[in-house]
């Protein structure tokens, strides 16, 4: 240990070492490594207990250790949320470089956690006994030197009443088949990352029960110097059954979930997905309900009643073709619709319907701009690859997913350029890469809806770069949402997109279709826009722009959704 070096700091670090001790613990400091021996006791129902501690000068080859003994007063259980805060940022690979490598060891358990980019490792030990804990930190390498700083927080799950909330399931890989990818919601990270499930049920009975476990990742959704509150849960199971019911619970400490099932996909057996879009809320003050005196809204129990209504249809899936929330950056506007959406897309005995989750230019933020980014949504929902751009394939299907935000509400035109872009040669791959005999393609925005074409609006930058592109790779159907109608149309080929001067302030060039409208689905493809899950619904005649076009076989203003039935020679 290089006594001298940590001498370097200054007395004033060695005073607030000695200060900050005081108060919290009776402590000593020990020069055997960076040693700081504390010693606490729970003695009241608090729910976090600081220990602050291990400040001091880290250089290569150091080991720093905190211990401190927990003495239970009774005979309730507790958990301990360890938090080590560094001030510098781990790379999160524990390749012996850096400080990366942190253990945490509680009786005879035993934790390592990478230190994260933003310099937090999180340990939680379950404990009942009185007990010493230790926490040890390794400085690799080409660590920086500075003073680090370990906050320990002791959370006592007698007082935690905190159970998961927002359960909902999708698939984060393409494997509908032998994985089931489970997402959930609560206050504290400590709370319960644990998902047990089995073949048969167990309601009533205890969670060991259950034959198998996983242990979820668990994060918080940051971006703009701002988190939502509390924390997602987040687990793949893999290696399931096909066609296979299993019933599960999530939680840990701070409570369980009731009882609910899912199903994996049966390769042999037609499947059955609900395609919807646009559930968000208006945008306030009553302004889309003064549009028209047709149009519908009932928020919130428009999409409430959807999703019920959805879920009498026992799907295999729901497509939700973007625009879940108003604003994306908003928490209170996603905690709301999981209430309302997620949390009813259950079947009467308990089986929650997976949801494909396509982005929409709300998800990325507010009006106009504001806070625009991914990570809303990624944060909230699990998808395979980038999560924003993907395909799942089912049985006879092959789903092709795609982003379409246009940046955010109020930004548009070259953010929409630039997405239509960067998605194109993975639209050609992937539409190369599968045989099944239905494709359909999920995204945000349309083209061929009410609208006409060759006005400078942004959908028809994915006229020019995508329609062609998907036609010619064989997609059946295209779902979108955006617009809050039920438009379908004939089975068309776009021919051509012109070119035309327009004068917006983003564009001075925008594109109309040349399209030709074919008999069948053979010849065709079928463009739907199902934006109808419980926005206050667009008129088609709305402003006079927004009309029924002649490609148009089918248009609604009302709340609905679209069910599709796909076997090996029909999709319904
Ligand atoms: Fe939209």
């Amino acid at each position: 240990m290089r006594i001298s070096k940590i001498l370097r700091g200054s007395s004033l670090l060695l005073i607030t070492i000695i200060l900050i001790t005081s108060v919290l613990a009776i402590a000593a400091y020990v020069y055997s490594g960076i040693t700081i021996t504390s010693r606490t006791e729970i003695k009241e129902p608090i729910r976090v207990y600081r220990i602050k501690g291990l400040p001091s000068t880290l250089w290569p080859g150091d080991v720093g250790t905190i211990e401190f003994k927990v003495e239970n007063k009774d005979t309730k259980p507790y958990i301990i949320n360890c938090t080590v805060k560094l001030p510098w940022p781990g790379d999160g690979v524990a390749d012996g470089r850096g400080i990366d490598v942190i253990e945490f060891i509680v009786g005879d358990q035993n934790r390592t956690a990478d230190l994260r980019d933003d310099g937090v490792a999180h340990f939680v030990i379950e404990g009942k006994e009185t007990l010493t804990a230790k926490v040890t930190i390794k400085a690799h390498g080409d660590v920086p030197s500075g003073v680090a700083d370990i906050t320990i927080d002791i959370i006592r799950s007698v007082v935690l009443n905190d159970p998961p909330r927002y359960i909902h399931l999708s698939w984060a890989v393409n494997d509908v088949y032998h994985t089931m990818t489970i997402m959930w919601w609560t206050e504290y990270d400590v709370s319960g990352n644990v998902v047990v499930y089995d073949t048969v049920s167990h309601e009533g009975e205890d969670i060991a029960a259950y034959r198998f476990k996983a242990i979820a990742e668990t994060h918080q959704v940051c971006a703009y110097g701002k988190c939502f509150p509390g924390y997602w849960h987040e687990v793949t199971l893999t290696g399931l059954q096909p066609g296979t019911t299993y019933y599960f619970k999530v939680g840990g400490p701070g409570g369980w979930s009731k009882e609910y099932k899912f199903r994996t996909i049966d390769p042999n057996k037609p499947v059955k997905i609900v395609v919807t879009g646009d559930s968000r809320r208006p945008w306030g003050e009553g302004y889309e309900l003064k549009v028209h005196p047709e149009v519908t809204s009932n928020y919130p129990w428009s999409r409430i009643w959807l999703a019920k209504a959805v879920a009498t249809e026992d799907p295999d899936a729901v497509i939700f073709v973007g625009d879940m929330v108003n604003e994306g950056n908003n928490w209170e506007h996603w905690s709301k619709w999981f209430e309302d959406v997620t949390d009813n897309l259950i079947t009467a005995d308990g089986r929650i319907i997976p949801i494909i989750a396509v982005i929409g230019n709300h998800e990325m933020g507010a009006y106009p701009n504001v806070e625009s980014t991914y990570e809303w949504f990624k944060g909230v929902f699990a998808n395979p690859g980038n999560e924003l751009w993907f395909s799942l394939d089912f049985p006879n299907l092959h789903v092709l997913v795609l982003a379409t935000t246009g940046g955010c509400v109020g930004t548009w035109w070259a953010p929409m350029v630039e997405e239509a872009k960067e998605q194109v040669d993975f639209i050609k791959e992937d539409l190369a890469s599968t045989d099944a005999k239905w494709i359909i393609a999920a995204f945000h925005v349309p083209y061929y809806d009410c609208f006409p074409s060759g006005t400078g609006y942004p959908s028809e930058v994915l006229l020019k770069y995508w329609a062609k592109l998907l036609e010619e790779g064989g997609v059946d159907m295209v779902f979108t949402g955006h617009v809050h109608n039920y438009m379908r149309s004939w089975p068309l080929r776009t021919v051509d997109v012109v070119e035309v001067p327009v004068d917006r302030p983003w564009t001075k060039v925008g594109y109309k279709y040349v399209y030709e409208l074919k008999h069948s689905s053979e010849e065709g493809t079928t463009y739907v826009v199902v934006g109808t899950a419980g926005a206050p619904t667009d008129p088609y005649e709305k402003g006079g722009a927004c009309a029924i076009r002649d490609f148009m076989a089918s248009a609604y203003a009302r709340h609905m959704y679209v069910l599709l039935e796909i076997n090996s020679t029909n999709i319904h």
